[in-house]
């Protein structure tokens, strides 16, 4: 519809297959966002989900090349936005990376919060360069 269909390549796929494919083919890309669904539904879940998590950010950081921004959210009430962050940079860490948040995200106003609602607010990212 917006007539750039000669200038992208989609690709289809679990987005874990698909990263580590383009990790071993070695392509690079100057932004990476990384916009899962809810990985952890339920509290008991956090653990297996915070792992999904990681492991994501670290397949995304790895086609991330220095200089570059990786982007990150998440939807999951049950992982707060320092939580994202953590294991973000415990992915960075892992592949000796650094990461410099350039903006924190948050739901816009189209997604109002109920303040006597906490898991409402529930939408939240970051925007990082990655060295
Ligand atoms: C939060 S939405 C992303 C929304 C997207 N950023 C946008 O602006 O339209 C999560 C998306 O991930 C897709 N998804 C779920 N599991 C996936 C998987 N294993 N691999 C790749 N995509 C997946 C869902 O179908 C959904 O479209």
């Amino acid at each position: 519809l917006n007539g750039v269909a000669e200038r992208l390549q989609v690709i289809q796929g679990d987005a874990f297959d698909a990263l580590k494919q383009l990790a071993q083919d070695k392509r690079r890309f100057g932004v990476v966002v990384i916009d899962p669904p809810a990985l952890i539904k339920r509290k008991k879940d956090h653990a297996e989900g915070s792992l999904a998590y990681r492991r994501l950010a670290e397949a995304g950081l790895k086609l991330v090349p220095q200089g570059g921004i990786l982007i990150m959210c998440s939807c999951s009430h049950h992982l707060s936005a320092i939580e994202l962050l953590e294991l973000m940079q415990r992915a960075a860490a892992r592949l000796g990376r650094r990461l410099l948040v350039l903006k924190t995200l948050a739901q816009s106003p189209d997604h109002p919060i109920l303040a006597s609602m906490p898991e409402t607010a529930y939408l939240k990212g970051f925007l990082t360069l990655v060295d």
